[in-house]
């Protein structure tokens, strides 16, 4: 099924659709190995990824799936936030993924949230020009959020923005209060690639999960393309893709 120029694929279960997301990942980097060459992934944290990093760590342990030729980037990262925290997503990506797998820890790349406010703007050039040095992002996983954030873009965020310090909506530190025990704890900066960084992803693959993300996914697939609702910028590109589960994509029109 397709929707305002993007694939729609929807499963009876997360988990199924999960596995099917890591097995394409599985794929592209066998795929780059043969040809000598490294596979670009641009990875994303919170719920959602959760069931996609179990698989490709079973790939890994009882398939052999090597990612020694794999470069990582992160969509975002709390500011400030130390990486021993256990609420960065330095910890989060360790946890779920990176500690499970072979991947070289020079090829992971996370935004910084230690960095003083002083050298942000140029970090986040830098954050740009990595990536483009390695070729571009093969594939960006997306989540979304309740505000129809990608990334921390929120709502606000224009089509060609870049990596860059942003300040958090209420709905999404809400979101997040458990997680830091509390609203008050939540960070209300962060440093997220743009939505112009995503937007050249050869591959861009979102995933929602439950009927929690019904109206957000129908907003991104079907509304009007707003900055208000940073997902819909998605209806603009080629290559993009929304996996989804049957709660998720409850409200889809017809
Ligand atoms: P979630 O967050 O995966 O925890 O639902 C998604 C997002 O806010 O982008």
């Amino acid at each position: 099924m397709k929707r305002n120029g993007i694939s729609i694929q929807i499963y009876e279960d997360k988990e199924q659709a999960s596995v099917a997301v890591a097995q394409r990942m599985g794929e592209l980097i066998k795929a780059k190995q043969a040809l000598g060459k490294k596979a670009v992934l641009g990875l994303a944290t919170g719920a959602t990824p959760i069931g996609v990093y179990e698989e490709l760590i079973r790939l890994h342990r009882e398939e052999g799936l090597s990612f020694q030729n794999v470069i990582t980037f992160n969509l975002d990262e709390y500011y400030p936030m130390q990486p021993a925290s256990d609420q960065s997503y330095v910890a989060f990506m360790q946890q779920q993924l990176f500690a499970h797998i072979d991947i070289p820890a020079e090829n992971i790349n996370i935004p910084d949230g230690t960095l003083g406010q002083e050298v942000v703007d140029t970090y986040c050039e830098a954050y740009e020009q990595k990536i483009a040095n390695a070729g571009g992002l093969d594939i960006q996983l997306l989540g979304i959020g309740r505000t129809g954030h990608v990334g921390f873009n929120e709502p606000g965020s224009t089509a060609d923005s870049l990596t860059r310090l942003v300040t958090l909506n209420e709905v999404t530190r809400q979101d997040a209060a458990s997680a830091f025990d509390g609203l008050e704890n939540v960070p209300t900066q962060a440093i997220t690639m743009g939505v112009g960084t995503i937007a050249k992803a050869k591959n861009i693959i979102l995933m929602a999960w439950g009927e929690k993300k019904a109206e957000i996914v129908k907003k991104a697939l079907e509304g009007e393309i707003t900055t208000e609702v940073p997902a819909t910028f998605l209806q603009k590109l080629e290559g993009v893709e929304f996996i989804l589960d049957k709660e998720a994509a409850g409200r889809i029109d017809g």
